[in-house]
């Protein structure tokens, strides 16, 4: 039987990267991978089922589209992602979030193929509810000066456009909603600013440079291991007994929800173990949203995830804590431990 072919769109992003590796090591899809470059995806480069193009969403529709005609199911993981970009970089969020995906959904539409699209717990926005259910929570975004909506709002109406396909023409999809993923391979570390928070975080400590609490640090978070999202993607695209098609899944570790400022403390306790020393001088301070953001900018006070439906559709349960998760964050940064890479090794197909 022929294998069955995947597309990636935004295969050298962090979850992109991660997926491929996974897909190579523990499945036989032929992977055709799409982005504009490919440091994160050095370990899947030469394998023999991995097919890389270097394209750019925005501007070669043509091939784009053919490979969306030539693959079975579609990921288009294309996506400014970084809440410091909402902020200064509205319409390119706009652009490339919305429109240059809108049209990668209507080329499934057209084709007739499986979509798989990442949503984001940023649709909740501010709502009361203690955790947030797919299909009881409300979506609550803030006013339209305060353009970190964009994003949330953006993706909102992709996902609401993408059930619209389901119903009226049929679509095959499932939208998953990211919570917190963290990992090696989240953001640039070397980037000045900008980045999400672990990457921020890290990044200020090997600068020298003190860690920044937006408004004290009191928001929380549920961080949530890149493995152990890429687990749950796994079973959405193997979609047994169609379990995901037309679904609509959180996936996100609800045990592991902290705060900002308890979240810097975990780091500087892993960091310890590193080094005792160099932790001793990691310094913590409190700036206001408006001094690290600009004022376009709205925090998220608190974000659980109900994921009854991964749990009872996928069999699926997130396993790695935080504390572990920023372990093998640092010992990629600092010893260079690439796990995509050792996953090939150890599982050659
Ligand atoms: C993220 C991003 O919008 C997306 O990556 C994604 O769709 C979604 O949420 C998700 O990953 O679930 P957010 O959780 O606000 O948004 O992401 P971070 O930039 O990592 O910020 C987390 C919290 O840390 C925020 O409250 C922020 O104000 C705070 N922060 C960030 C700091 O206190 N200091 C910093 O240096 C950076």
């Amino acid at each position: 039987m022929k294998s069955k072919k995947i597309l990636v769109l935004g295969a050298n992003g962090f979850i992109g990267s991660s997926l491929c590796a996974h897909l190579l090591a523990k499945t036989d899809f032929e992977v055709y991978g799409v982005d504009l470059a490919t440091h994160k995806l050095m370990p899947c480069l030469n394998h023999d089922r991995f097919h890389f193009q270097e394209l750019d969403l925005t501007i070669h529709d043509e091939a784009i589209e053919y490979l969306v005609k030539k693959c079975d199911v579609v990921l288009p993981l294309v996506a400014i992602a970084t809440p410091g970009v909402y902020v200064t970089n509205p319409l390119g969020v706009f652009e490339l979030d919305f429109e240059a995906n809108l049209k990668v959904v209507r080329w499934c539409v057209r084709y007739d193929k499986r979509v798989i699209f990442p949503s984001t717990s940023e649709v909740y926005g501010m709502a009361s509810d203690a955790a947030f259910d797919e299909y009881n929570t409300s979506c609550v975004l803030g006013p339209v000066d305060k353009q970190r909506w964009i994003y949330a709002c953006s993706k909102q109406l992709m996902d609401r456009i993408i059930y619209a396909y389901g119903f009226q023409r049929d679509l095959d999809y499932t939208l998953f909603r990211p919570f917190n993923f963290i990992g090696p391979k989240l953001d640039d570390i070397r980037n000045e600013a900008g980045s999400r928070v672990v990457t921020q975080f890290l990044h200020n400590i090997l600068q020298g440079k003190p860690i920044e609490l937006v408004n004290g640090g009191q928001q929380t978070r549920c961080f949530t291991f890149i493995e152990d999202g890429i687990d749950c993607l796994l079973k959405i695209i193997e979609n047994k007994e169609h379990c995901a098609s037309r679904g609509i899944f959180n996936v996100g570790n609800p045990n592991e929800n902290y705060s900002v400022a308890q979240l810097a403390h975990i780091i500087v306790d892993v960091v310890s173990e590193f080094d005792p020393k160099w932790a001793a001088n990691i310094q913590i301070k409190s700036v206001t949203s408006d001094e690290h953001y600009g004022i376009a900018y709205q925090d998220v006070e608190r974000r659980v995830p109900v994921i009854r439906e991964a749990q009872e559709k996928l069999h699926w349960q997130p396993k790695v804590n935080l504390k572990d998760a920023i372990r093998i964050t640092l010992d990629y940064h600092l010893n260079g431990t690439d796990r995509d890479a050792v996953l090939l090794q150890q599982n050659h197909r």
